[in-house]
């Protein structure tokens, strides 16, 4: 039997990460899995976290893993081309990105959190899920300083922007573009819609009132906040192969939404840039 855990009390923006930390745990737990994230199960089991509590929905659940499994793709294949590339995980909460796509050795990847984070991951996870923990609050420029600005990085944020105004957003785009000589940015995308769900839905009630971002619906909207920066893709996961395995009545409710792109925009989004 593996150890209960305790972890420090968190402020409420950073216990927005047991949303989808609980996520992929209850898609660990269901028989469609998408993500298979054996690690956050484990964390949510050791705490005894109330996962209940947040109300996640099957098919919130499954996007949450959806999402999780897109942008470890797109890390994993930017360590192919880059094998001594730097990885950063931007509000990295307790996820074990590091684990589920094991960077080469030549790579270095670092999470960022809040310091209090940081030091529940210390906890939490084993090691080499978390080899380089940086604490510190992003619209902070100075925790870039700590990360090597000579190589290429691959840049994820899973379920952060939305905590961020625009500004801080655009600010802390530019100055990683700024930083490394050249990479991509990933993170899920939360359209004006979304913005609005969010604030509503009984399954984020726990996030509701600390939504700052606006949203925004053309994916392009990111290259006018640095002329770097260029779209590689907007994934819309209606249209992904995962869609397959998802339980019947929510495959075909996803195959409708599909051909439409502003349908397809009003759910799980995941946005890919370079620069
Ligand atoms: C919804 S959680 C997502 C966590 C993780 N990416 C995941 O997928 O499980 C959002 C995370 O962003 C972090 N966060 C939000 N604003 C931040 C800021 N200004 N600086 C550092 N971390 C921040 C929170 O502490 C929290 O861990």
């Amino acid at each position: 039997m593996t150890m209960a855990l305790t972890l420090p009390a968190f402020t409420p923006l950073q216990a927005s990460l047991w949303l989808t930390l609980c996520g992929r745990a209850l898609d660990n737990r269901s028989s469609h899995r998408i993500l298979g994230d054996e690690t956050a199960d484990e964390i949510v089991r050791r705490t005894g976290y109330d996962y209940q509590a947040l109300h996640i929905i099957p098919s919130a659940a499954l996007n949450i893993a959806h999402r999780a499994k897109k942008l470890d793709e797109v890390a994993a294949r930017f360590f192919v081309r880059h094998p001594g590339a730097i990885g950063v995980d931007l509000g990295a909460g307790l996820d074990s990105r590091a684990l589920r796509i094991a960077p080469p050795p030549a790579a270095d990847w670092y999470d960022v959190d809040f310091p209090e984070v940081v030091e529940a991951r210390r906890m939490a996870l084993p090691d080499r899920a978390n080899p380089h923990g940086v604490g510190a609050d992003l619209t902070d420029p100075a925790w870039l300083d700590a990360l090597p600005a000579d190589r290429p990085a691959v840049i994820v944020a899973d379920g952060l922007i939305a905590f961020l105004s625009e500004e801080e957003m655009v600010s802390l785009v530019n100055r990683l573009v700024a930083h490394f000589p050249s990479g991509e940015i990933a993170f899920n995308g939360y359209s004006r819609f979304a913005v609005w769900a969010q604030k509503r839905f009984a399954g984020a009630t726990s996030i509701a009132g600390l939504t700052r971002f606006p949203g925004f619906d053309d994916p392009r909207t990111p290259e006018r906040w640095n002329s770097k920066i260029k779209l590689v893709k907007e994934i819309l996961c209606t249209r992904e192969p995962e869609v397959a395995d998802f339980p019947p009545a929510l495959r075909l409710f996803t195959r409708l939404a599909a051909p439409s792109a502003s349908w397809s925009r009003k759910g799980n989004v995941v946005l890919h840039y370079r620069f």
